[in-house]
């Protein structure tokens, strides 16, 4: 299953998200690789320093997460959504964080065709307005919502160089919580596509 992780804007936290799911679904028992499309690099080095996977071409891995550029316009990030199975857009839950998100929506509708799309809020603070308001703004730009949501974590932001033992408990449950989702969804996309072949 291939999962792309994407946004309009820089910041938002793909890079993030995408070192987060490799460590759940290696912790799950996945074979997880990743293939980092942006020319920063920040998934390629933080792998470096977790012991993590970067796709080697003619492998096969349960999980291939692609991190990409934060720009739509950039053909890698079309690529990488052409071949994704899952299309993770990531976005901050502020209003005007929702219309790029619902923009980068947009943008796979059109150019994944068999992609499956999700809007994650990353980086919610839980005990503020927008933390408890998020459903309903979601609901205001009509984006396909993903059921879990990432809240904002000292410690997500050193997962980036010392991986799973940079987690504390409640991280770690949310994480996985997250690479749950993500599986189930999966799931359920590919099954028309197997009854198709046989
Ligand atoms: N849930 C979170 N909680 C706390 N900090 C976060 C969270 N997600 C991301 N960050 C922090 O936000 C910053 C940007 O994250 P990251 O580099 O993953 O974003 P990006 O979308 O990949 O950026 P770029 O567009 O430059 O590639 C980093 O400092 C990261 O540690
Ligand atoms: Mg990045």
């Amino acid at each position: 299953m291939t999962i792309t992780i994407l946004a309009k804007k820089g910041g938002v936290g793909k890079s993030t998200v995408c070192l987060l799911l490799h460590e759940a679904f290696k912790k799950a028992g996945k074979s997880v690789a990743i293939q980092d499309w942006d020319a920063q690099g920040t998934s390629n080095k933080a792998l470096a320093f977790i012991n993590g996977e970067q796709a080697k071409p003619e492998t096969s891995y349960d999980i291939l997460l692609f991190d990409t550029p934060p720009n739509l316009e950039h053909p890698a990030t079309a690529a990488a959504v052409r071949s994704a199975d899952i299309a993770l857009v990531v976005t901050s839950p502020a209003p005007a964080d929702l219309w790029e998100a619902e923009e980068a929506v947009r943008f796979v509708q059109t150019k994944g065709q068999h992609a499956k799309v999700r809007v994650l809020f990353n980086k919610v603070r839980k005990n503020t307005i927008l933390g408890r308001l998020m459903q309903e703004s979601a609901k205001q730009v009509n984006v396909p919502l993903n059921a879990v949501h990432l809240n904002a974590r000292e410690c997500y932001q050193h997962a980036v160089g010392r991986g799973w033992a940079a987690l504390d408990a409640a991280a770690r449950e949310e994480v996985l919580q997250l690479a749950v989702s993500l599986m189930s969804l999966g799931e359920n996309t590919q099954t028309p596509e197997s009854t198709e072949t046989q």
